[in-house]
């Protein structure tokens, strides 16, 4: 029996975090120039309400300044809105991000279509993912979606060069599965998208060298899914009840999957800590974008 490396997002992520508080710093010296992120929430979803809090705290550990505008769940559409339009025209907001989901009356798309695309650092904006679809580069380069940003670089950290390798990713969401395989296509992957309508699923995951699970389904990607010596990238987060105590699962059982897999990265401690990383990394960016700076090479 074989067991996989365990691909160690918290260290990568500490490590990448430490390099944008170094760059931080540069420009602050260099450029009198603090990054600001705007994180907006609307409503009191526990969950976000934790990821929010994370992100704030590690924006002001890397130096930046963070602004949190919390918002009633009755805001209304147009409030929200004019939240947005507030902080596109604010100089010192280099990044917005509207935490997701929003309350149901108020329509997602207008609402992320609505934020300056050079500050969108979730890269959810229409240009943003036109831009990356199109392989845009220099001043018209994407901003990139936080965790697949965050699973290529644990993927070529790991793998070095991705070309010619068989990816399949399941689940095809905006958030993950669609700009991951973007991403995938673009370091020269054979990429297949597999989703809940999938026929013979587990045969389909069998193929690839590179599995991305980003289904939001408990351990739905058993062991023997997995080809044998196959890189597993794991972005579920799934909190499910043992034994009557909380436990935070992915959406690859772990164990079983760790006797095929050549490395996987673990949940937690995998995918995680890097969204957050790369999030600051795009603020970064952002900010050097917007004032004409040449764009930190980070890794
Ligand atoms: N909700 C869950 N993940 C994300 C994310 O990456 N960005 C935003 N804005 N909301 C989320």
């Amino acid at each position: 029996m074989s067991t996989a490396t365990i691909i160690d997002g918290r260290k990568f992520s500490a490590t990448l975090r430490g390099r944008i508080a170094e760059e931080v710093t540069r420009l602050k010296n260099d450029h009198d120039l603090t990054p600001g992120l705007a994180v907006v929430l609307v409503g009191e979803d526990p969950a976000s309400q934790v990821y929010v809090r994370s992100k704030g705290k590690q924006t002001l550990e890397a130096g930046m300044n963070s602004y949190e505008h919390k918002m009633p769940a009755e805001t209304t559409q147009e409030e929200l809105l004019a939240k947005v339009e507030e902080l596109n025209n604010d100089p010192a907001v280099h990044g917005i991000l509207v935490q997701l989901p929003v309350p149901d009356h108020i329509d997602d798309h207008a609402i992320i279509n609505a934020i300056d695309p050079n500050k969108d650092v979730d890269g959810f904006h229409v240009i943003n993912s036109g831009r990356l679809a199109t392989g845009a580069r220099g001043a018209s380069a994407p901003m990139i979606p936080c965790t697949p940003l965050g699973s290529i670089m644990l993927l070529k950290d790991h793998l070095g060069d991705l070309s010619s390798k068989t990816a399949v990713v399941v689940g095809r969401s905006n958030i993950v599965g669609k700009p991951m395989a973007q991403l995938l296509l673009q370091e020269s992957c054979t990429v297949t998208i597999a989703h809940s309508r999938t026929k013979d699923l587990p045969d389909v995951v069998r193929q690839a060298d590179i599995v991305v699970a980003a289904v939001g389904r408990p351990e739905m990607v058993k062991g023997d899914w997995v080809k044998p010596g196959a890189t597993v990238i794991d972005v579920g987060i799934n909190r499910i009840e043992v034994d009557g105590k909380n436990k935070l699962v992915g959406d690859v059982a772990t164990a079983e999957a760790m006797e095929h897999a050549g490395a996987i990265t673990p949940v937690p401690g995998g995918v995680g800590p890097m969204t957050i990383a790369c999030l600051l990394a795009n603020t970064l960016t952002a900010a050097s974008r917007q004032n004409g700076l040449e764009e930190p090479n980070l890794l």
